[in-house]
């Protein structure tokens, strides 16, 4: 990669610039897609008008376009049947346009997403949701599968900054915080096959501090602001925060955008870190696009 990922901070730990690696990845398969014959097209399927996921949405199919892809988007109205999802996920699944196919979660109540997510081609799941891919990426035959956008991203950073560090993941403690079906398993799934030694942990787990500094690479995916502390950290640990958490701001009225990850204290402890805002968010979109760009050219062949 030609961009700086891995860049000394005002602490003792290096940053990992997920902006910056994000637009490499970009720049990647603008490049690629610009070489093939076909263009590569995504669709993404918004139901209901929930304005987080609107954003989302919306930069999707931004990052789509700025790749050179045939980019479309479907808004359906939040009293939409599930079987009107389905029937237009049945187009998509047919069109030979469109590679991808990303239906925005959540759904609105009485929507079964995980019903809606097995209609879709696992050929098309570019969110890697569908239960052919997570039982790809289970199986080791991650090279198959098509794996979900935010643990990829942080898999990305993580290599970045072994490299760094110059730290080997293989024979690595990691441990994972947080089983979500989105991050923590596919993240933990990801690891093993780089052969860690890895530890999923979550709310449950006894002693979780200690579980945590144990790690040589720590994943915080739990969606508790600034849960982890930097006494929680071994010194010197790789730390990859996918947290994202809105909590109030210094003035009244204001707000602030923080990780699973007391940075601060996080920063005077660990190797390397990645920051909240800035970190693995912007990774997930870019892994969007590789994906969509993956799933054309598999298309095409
Ligand atoms: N909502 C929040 N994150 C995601 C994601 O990665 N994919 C989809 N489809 N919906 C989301």
């Amino acid at each position: 990669m030609t961009q700086t990922i891995i860049k000394p901070s005002a602490g003792k730990a290096l940053l990992i610039d997920g902006k910056a690696a994000s637009t490499a990845v970009l720049e990647r398969v603008a490049r690629e897609a610009e070489g093939m014959k076909i263009k590569p097209g995504l669709a993404v399927v918004l139901v209901g008008e929930d304005p987080a996921s609107q954003v989302y949405v919306r930069n999707k199919g931004r990052a789509a376009q700025s790749c050179g892809f045939h980019s479309v988007q479907h808004d359906l109205p939040a009293t939409t049947g599930e079987s009107e999802l389905i029937g237009l996920i049945g187009r998509l699944n047919a069109d030979p346009a469109i590679h991808g196919i990303l239906v925005q979660l959540p759904l609105p109540a009485g929507i079964d997403s995980t019903k809606v997510l097995e209609t879709i081609s696992p050929d098309k799941d570019v969110d890697g949701f569908h239960p052919v891919n997570v039982g790809l990426l289970a199986t080791g035959l991650v090279e198959r599968a098509l794996a979900p956008c935010t643990p990829a991203g942080a898999m990305l950073l993580i290599e970045e900054a072994a490299k760094a560090l110059q730290r080997d993941i293989s024979g690595a403690e990691a441990v994972v915080v947080g089983r979500s079906n989105i991050v923590g398993k596919p993240m933990a799934q990801m690891l093993l096959a780089k052969n860690a030694t890895v530890t999923i942990a979550h709310s449950r787990t006894r002693d979780l501090p200690g579980v945590a500094r144990r790690a040589d690479i720590l994943i915080a995916a739990v969606g508790r602001p600034e849960m982890i502390r930097g006494d929680w950290i071994k010194p010197g640990a790789l730390v990859i925060d996918v947290g994202i958490n809105r909590v109030p701001g210094a003035e009244p009225g204001k707000t602030r955008l923080v990780g699973d990850v007391a940075f601060a204290e996080a920063l005077e402890v660990a190797g390397a870190i990645t920051p909240v805002p800035g970190g693995v968010g912007p990774m997930t979109i870019a892994m969007l696009m590789a994906n969509t760009l993956r799933a054309a050219k598999r298309g095409a062949a």
